[in-house]
């Protein structure tokens, strides 16, 4: 049994800062395993400009500064979030600050601050596609349809048939990221869809199924959008990962809330899995003996997707039992890490 693996410096392709004490919390934790990362774009109040992107960058700079001196640690790579009425000159300008690396299209009302997301793509956003198709510059998506009609369980499969599969007959050459795919539906889309088609899969969705989310009770911290599926789609999940395949790779969607944001009557969507994300996905390759493959998930696969250079650093993950604390305090803010309270064998 091995002592300890070194690999390339994972980047996360998934995270969500948020700004403020949450951002100096989570970006602690990120840079101890994540060279890069990308950032999400669901604000308060959205980053729907490169203007705002630009002044978010500086922050998480800033951020940077005052947790290590060196900010060549770590590189954040911003994403706009797209509207109903982003204009392709914004998108060109985007391009051009050289910061900006994907756009992220939340269906409006689906998630966490999706209200300014789009209602209708096809008829708003087609400039738009046509120009990311043409720059090359990823779009993002949180694939789910927003309709509450249709049961939380299918959102995702209905709007891969509903939404993904016109988009890619009108944008055939269109850079598309399904984020945190969470069904044996959207593995198959990428399964059979050509080069321009890549997912993201979190910690969350590999680790778990619905049933944790009931487990004994109502659990808060196990709920995330999308929702956890059943045992099929988890493994299926865990295979597509793990098989090397260059079409999957590592994003947490990492999402801190407050704990009584959670714990709460209408409490929000998302788990926190930047404290110990990496000892988080050792375990899944581990458990299905798949560790000579978390390489090519965590640092190559999604940097040769979006044309980025590999990271030429290393990260050294060692076996050391431990137990994920309960709760972690910074501040104000108390946040619940995923897997709280379980015992993980590897560490950073
Ligand atoms: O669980 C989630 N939390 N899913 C999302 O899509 C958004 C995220 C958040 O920002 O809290
Ligand atoms: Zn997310």
């Amino acid at each position: 049994m091995s002592k300890s693996i070194t690999i390339v410096m994972p980047d996360d392709m998934h995270l969500h800062l948020r700004h403020s004490d949450m951002l100096d919390f989570v970006l602690r934790d990120t840079v101890k395993q994540f060279a890069r990362a990308i950032i999400m774009p669901n604000l308060s109040v959205p980053i729907i400009n490169t203007k705002l992107a630009v002044a978010y960058r500086d922050s998480i700079l800033n951020s940077l500064g005052k947790i290590r001196g060196d900010l060549r640690c770590f590189e954040p790579l911003m994403t706009l979030y797209l509207t109903d009425t982003t204009t392709t000159d914004e998108i060109l300008m985007a391009k051009e600050s050289g910061v900006v690396f994907a756009v992220k299209l939340y269906p409006n009302s689906a998630t966490t601050n999706s209200h300014a997301g789009v209602v209708d793509l096809f008829k708003n956003c087609s400039k738009v596609l046509d120009t990311l198709q043409r720059i090359k510059m990823p779009l993002l998506i949180h694939a789910e349809v927003s309709d509450h009609r249709v049961d939380i369980f299918d959102r995702e499969s209905v709007y891969i048939d509903k939404v993904i599969i016109p988009l890619r007959e009108k944008f055939p050459e269109l850079k598309i990221v399904i984020e945190h795919v969470s069904t044996k539906e959207g593995v198959d889309y990428v399964y059979s869809s050509p080069e321009y088609t890549a997912a993201t899969i979190t910690p969350q969705h590999m680790l778990y199924n619905r049933n944790i989310i009931f487990s004994g009770g109502l659990r808060p911290h196990y709920y995330c959008l999308p929702i956890l599926k059943s045992e099929l789609h988890r493994e299926y999940l865990v295979k597509a990962a793990t098989s090397g395949d260059k079409r999957f790779f590592l994003g947490t969607d990492s999402a801190p809330h407050d704990v009584k944001s959670k714990e709460n009557n209408c409490g929000c969507a998302g788990c926190y899995s930047s404290y110990n994300a990496i000892s988080l996905y050792m375990k899944i390759f581990e458990d299905v003996g798949c560790i000579s493959n978390l390489e090519k998930f965590a640092s190559f696969h999604g940097a040769d997707f979006y044309n980025l250079p590999r990271n030429k650093q290393t990260l050294t993950i060692y076996r050391n039992e431990n137990i994920v604390p309960d709760k972690i305090s910074f501040k104000n803010l108390n946040i619940v890490p995923l897997a709280y309270g379980e015992t993980l064998q590897w560490s950073i």
